[in-house]
């Protein structure tokens, strides 16, 4: 029997609620060996809290190690920085990872698409360090270390490793942002001379955006600083169907948190509508994450039935099933 682990979980704002019940549903179908600890955050408890990250969340996520996380919502004029930057922060979630595979049923462009986007989530112009120079004139600082470049060069190495994965692409600017840039290359090099078995190249952030859309199949794992790889993930989320399918994770050295990477739905909450997919295959990962590999298998390939079979979709992908009918099927299929 496996050890029992405690998950901190997080439902989060507008269709958070309704995502994260679907999908410990399914875990609960599972009986996978897992506890859920419910804590709060997001705009929602405010007033409740006075915060939308309690130290209470923060606590729990630190003692439990592992975390499943609906989304956010960051209220606009209330002062306070966004949850999930703060817990990115807090928690010192160092890496964003982003598996992007193509979803049986799930009509794109391209059907074959397999990519993984690292990002480094703690500094670069995410800083949030801007000033007013003067009256019309601001600065926005850009900061790069050795050690967070070394660190997030390091987790995409290891992650190509661990995962029989072969190429690593470094995107960056550094033709035109030498020290930047050019510091977190240098990094990707030092650490690529560690994994001699996996390829290694360097794609300028312009072109890689190109040829991503034009050929996706040329790529494998790509790291990158945070401004580019905020948008470099949503991009590859288009070539597969969109937020709605892909999951997401925030990985740091003492915790993870396993998140659906879409917003919280303000027109679509509570009626009933929204695709939990997203945050369905983020528990998949936490699955994997943890070593419950079985259960990962079977969540997935449960999940990737219900889309081959394509009868019981919810709206945003085309089809007419509400969230609990998804849900049964899914259910149905393990
Ligand atoms: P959004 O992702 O919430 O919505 C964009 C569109 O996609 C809407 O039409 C929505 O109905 C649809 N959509 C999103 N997820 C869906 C799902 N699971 N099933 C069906 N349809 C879905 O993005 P938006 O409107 O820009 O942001 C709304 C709020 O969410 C904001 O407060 C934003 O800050 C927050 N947000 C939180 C994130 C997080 O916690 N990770 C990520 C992105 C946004």
């Amino acid at each position: 029997m496996s050890e029992l682990r405690t998950v901190t979980v997080i439902n989060g704002d507008g269709i958070g609620p309704e995502v994260m019940d679907a999908t410990i549903r399914v875990l609960e179908a599972l009986k996978v060996p897992l506890r859920f600890e419910h804590q709060d955050a997001g705009s929602e408890i405010i007033t409740k809290y006075g915060t939308n990250l309690p130290p209470s969340t923060v606590d729990s996520v630190l003692r439990n190690g592992l975390a499943l996380k609906g989304p956010t919502g960051t209220a606009v004029g209330s002062g306070l920085p966004s949850a999930n930057v703060a817990m990115r922060k807090q928690l010192d979630l160092y890496a964003s990872l982003r598996p992007v595979k193509s979803v049986p049923g799930v009509k794109t462009r391209y059907e074959n698409v397999d990519l993984v986007v690292v990002r480094e989530n703690t500094e670069g112009l995410y800083s949030g360090i801007e000033n007013v120079i003067a009256p019309g004139v601001v600065t926005g600082f850009k900061i790069m270390t050795e050690a967070a470049c070394t660190r997030i060069a390091r987790f995409a190495f290891e992650y190509a490793r661990a995962n029989g994965r072969k190429k690593v692409s470094a995107v960056h600017k550094a033709n035109i942002m030498k020290l930047t840039d050019g510091l977190f290359l240098d990094c990707c090099r030092k650490v690529n001379r560690d994994f001699p078995e996996i390829q290694y190249e360097e794609v300028i952030i312009d072109n890689m955006s190109m040829q991503l859309v034009k050929d996706p199949s040329r790529y494998d794992v790509m790291v990158t600083e945070n401004l580019y790889g905020d948008i470099l993930s949503d991009l590859c989320a288009g070539l597969v169907g969109g937020l709605g399918v892909v999951p997401g994770a925030n990985i740091g050295e003492r915790c993870a948190v396993f998140e659906a990477v879409h917003g919280t739905a303000p027109d679509i909450a509570g009626k009933n509508l929204a695709n939990p997919t997203a945050l369905m295959m983020s528990a998949v990962m936490m699955l994997d994450h943890v070593g419950l590999k079985e259960d990962a298998a079977r969540f997935k390939s449960a999940l990737l039935r219900v889309f081959s079979d394509g009868t019981q979709l919810t709206g945003d992908l085309g089809g007419k099933a509400s969230t609990r009918e998804f849900t049964d099927a899914v259910i149905a299929a393990l």
